[in-house]
């Protein structure tokens, strides 16, 4: 069986500032403390997935800078393929502004700096990496030509492919890109977003309005609440184990790892969802996104508890 995992993404340094509350427009708060992390939702993706024990490669870009080293080398630690991530002389590594407040809810500015610059051109270079994978993840954080290409060639090659639709845009995604996806992964706010209307009390009701656009699976990230998957049968809910949240960044990243690692091994839907659940789960009792990626030794001991 092919058990690889190819990331097309972004990869952000994380400048984190803790505060007790989000200040309001025109106000000015103090914050608890301020810290750099690796990030970004492609990264965080490859970084979580290796944790959890897949063999994974990740395509994206950063500038020739310190946090561009500082990155590729977070993905080297873990085990990542870094050899298809460009080094761009002429663009900054992209940077994301996050500010976590007292319950661990997270608001997020990016920039994306080398990430606006991934090229449709280098996707293709990374052709036969790509077709052969077992399992592609995609972010929307890389311009949207790039998450398209890749997305078909995944889909050309057989490979799972998973869309991750953040951020979200205002624009509905082309259905010629939602034809390639078999996992389609908003959380509630991108789900209200890509619909075009509140969610209110029917996740079910507006997942289904979004599966029409074309991708084979709707799974939404409801935070604490698990998830809801909806696809051509029912709907089944992926429960979320119960955790006290310090720093949610990251947990919709560990999400769509464990997803990938459990389907690339083969395993069943449901044995799937309980491990994306818990590896998403587990990363929010912990600050920042890559460091705290559980690993598959803590998420097989949370799903024995
Ligand atoms: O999903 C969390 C990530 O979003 C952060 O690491 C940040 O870089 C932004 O991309």
């Amino acid at each position: 069986m092919k058990t690889q995992i190819v990331v097309v993404g972004s990869l952000n340094a994380d400048l984190v500032t803790r505060l007790e509350r989000f200040p309001a427009p025109g106000e000015t708060v103090t914050a608890l403390d301020f810290t750099v992390h690796p990030g970004g939702k492609g990264a965080n993706q490859a970084y979580a997935a290796a944790r959890l024990g897949g063999q994974v490669a990740m395509v994206g870009s950063v500038g020739r800078d310190l946090y561009g080293e500082r990155l590729t080398e977070s993905l080297r630690s873990a085990g990542v393929d870094v050899t298809p991530v460009d080094r761009d002389a002429e663009a900054p590594t992209g940077m994301a502004f996050i500010n976590v407040d007292g319950s661990g809810q997270n608001e997020i500015v990016i920039v994306p700096g080398a990430n606006a610059r991934l090229t449709v051109e280098r996707v293709r270079a990374q052709e036969a990496r790509i077709a052969s994978a077992a399992v592609v993840l995609l972010q929307l954080e890389v311009p949207l030509p790039v998450v398209e290409t890749a997305a078909r060639i995944a889909r050309d090659g057989g490979a799972v492919v998973i869309l991750d639709p953040a951020p979200a845009p205002v624009q509905p995604l082309p259905a010629s890109l939602l034809g390639c996806v078999d996992f389609l992964t908003p959380n509630l706010g991108e789900l209200e977003t890509l619909t075009g209307r509140a969610v209110g009390g029917d996740v079910e009701a507006a997942a289904r309005r979004l599966a029409k656009g074309g991708a084979r699976r709707v799974v939404v990230k409801m935070g604490e609440a698990g998830a809801l998957l909806v696809d051509a049968g029912g709907p089944s809910l992926w429960p979320a184990p119960r955790v006290k949240a310090i720093d949610t960044t990251g947990a919709g990243d560990a999400f769509n790892a464990a997803l990938a690692v459990a389907l690339a091994e083969g395993l069943p839907l449901a044995e799937a969802g309980r491990l994306a659940v818990t590896a998403g789960a587990l990363c929010v009792t912990r600050a920042g996104a890559q460091p705290s990626m559980a690993s598959r030794e803590e998420v097989a001991a949370a799903l024995a508890r």
